[in-house]
């Protein structure tokens, strides 16, 4: 026993440069979900339609389609000492709701879109373009944006991370 014990003395040097790791404990995530819904079809001109309806599936519809989309935006960071909040709630939902809501919400995602032209509207793609607009106002509000997730339908959805790995 007294053997044992030598040795995890032996062994706290080592381990304390990881002690700053150990103080991130009050590091929340937070999350706001939004809904829109919006049409889009995945197509590619250049392809036959046999091919594009290979490899999109239904998602290939020359007329279109739509979703209900439902966006959810994570938040890190640690609650403000005053006031308990990561950030404000409302804040980050009209952040969301102004820059992006607003831009895909009854629309069709390959005509009526700025940011996806010329891109294929597929729902990584979309999760991308919805990180780059959010990200730097959701700094300026106080938290840190760590994941998009955007639900297609009930078996369907993606997940980013800014292009870092998620843990
Ligand atoms: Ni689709």
């Amino acid at each position: 026993m007294l053997y044992l014990t030598n040795n995890s003395y032996q062994l706290v040097p080592f381990f304390l440069p990881l002690y700053p790791i150990f103080q991130r404990l009050e590091t929340v995530y937070i999350t706001r979900r939004e809904h829109f819904n919006a049409a889009h079809k995945l197509w590619r001109e250049e392809w036959s339609d046999e091919k594009n309806e290979e490899v999109f599936g239904k998602c290939s519809n020359k007329n279109w389609h739509g979703h209900n989309f439902e966006l959810f935006v994570t938040v890190k960071g640690e609650p403000n000492p005053e006031t308990g909040f990561v950030i404000n709630l409302k804040d980050l939902s009209v952040i969301i709701k102004e820059l992006v809501i607003e831009q895909l919400d009854h629309k069709n995602l390959n005509l009526d879109v700025p940011f996806l032209k010329g891109m294929l509207a597929s729902t990584e793609n979309l999760a991308i373009e919805i990180w780059k607009i959010i990200d730097a106002p959701i700094r300026e509000a106080g938290g840190q944006l760590c994941k998009i997730k955007l639900v297609e339908t009930e078996n369907n959805y993606v997940e980013y991370f800014g292009g870092k790995e998620p843990f």
